[in-house]
């Protein structure tokens, strides 16, 4: 518990993975009441003290009154579901976490302008995300405190003032862990075909990747710093640095990569 507050009652819409990790922070830091709108039969299991659980708006207590909406249902369910909450969006704040979903569009869904747009990354499961927000025009400093307390529930927050950073946020954070699993994929997958037995190569490949995350965490050098530090000259990390680092390959392929991800998260937002 921190010294704050409980939260104020919350609505949470989709209690999948993100939604869940979510739930998880909140109620470390103490929540008055949670009702999570979710069909899945496993959301069940998220009741608790504080939390009830209904598989649809029909399900909502008459008496709950949420301080905040939370959004985390696919991107693409937005249009037939969030309507139905518009009925408590007046004097709640909305926080999406939804990809691509404009405030525009959200405002328009919920009759209410006091939409917050948010991009977390899935280390919110472990508390160790990193979410970028942005207020739209109805959002008033309170909506915007209880939205800044919601992400930070399971990571560090940044605030835009440009919707349109988001685009950039989700390609680069958003997607982020998707890439450095994929290094853990490939780092082992190369280990095998060096010749290691699979398992120790897996074992290496995760622990060397969530080390490096962990030793990026606690340091305050630049990532460039500590590459050096680990690179000798005319050793063996120079001689694939050389080939990661060539101009054609890593350089390009990542800064491929993100434009493409900050491209299709224009696309989705129409
Ligand atoms: N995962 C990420 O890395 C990430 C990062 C940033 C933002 N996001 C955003 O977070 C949102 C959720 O993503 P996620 O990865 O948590 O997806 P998810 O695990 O599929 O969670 C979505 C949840 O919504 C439920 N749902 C389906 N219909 C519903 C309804 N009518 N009412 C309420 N809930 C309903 C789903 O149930 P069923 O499984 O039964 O369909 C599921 O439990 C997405 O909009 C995504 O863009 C995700």
């Amino acid at each position: 518990m921190t010294g704050q507050d409980a939260l104020p009652p919350i609505l949470l819409v989709g209690g999948g993975k993100m939604g869940s990790a979510m739930l998880t922070g909140w109620r470390e830091l103490g929540v008055s009441r949670v009702v999570v709108i979710d069909p899945a039969p496993e959301a069940a299991s998220l009741a608790g003290p504080s939390v009830t659980v209904a598989s649809g708006p029909e399900g909502l207590p008459a008496d709950f009154h949420p301080a905040a909406i939370v959004l985390a249902i696919k991107p693409q369910l937005a249009a037939v579901l969030v309507p139905a909450y518009s009925g408590l969006a007046k004097g709640a704040v909305c926080l999406s976490i939804m990809a691509g979903q404009t405030i525009a569009k959200l405002t328009s869904l919920l009759h209410s302008g006091a939409v917050v747009r948010a991009m977390p990354n899935t280390p919110a499961a472990v508390r160790q995300g990193f979410s970028v927000a942005c207020a739209g025009p109805g959002v008033d400093a309170a909506g915007r405190g209880l939205c800044d307390r919601l992400l930070g529930a399971v990571g560090q927050v940044a605030w835009v003032e440009a919707e349109a950073l988001l685009d950039p946020v989700t390609a680069i954070s958003g997607g982020g862990p998707a890439y450095v699993f994929l290094l853990a994929e490939l780092l082992e997958q190369a280990g095998v075909e060096l010749g290691l037995p699979g398992e120790l190569a897996r074992a290496m490949a995760r622990a060397t990747v969530a080390g490096s995350g962990a030793l990026l965490a606690a340091s305050s050098e630049d990532a460039a710093v500590l590459r050096r530090n680990v690179t000798s000259p005319a050793g063996t990390t120079e001689r694939a640095l050389a080939v990661l680092m060539a101009p054609d390959a890593w350089p390009a392929a990542v800064r491929a990569a993100m434009a493409a991800a900050a491209a299709r998260s224009r696309e989705l937002a129409g």
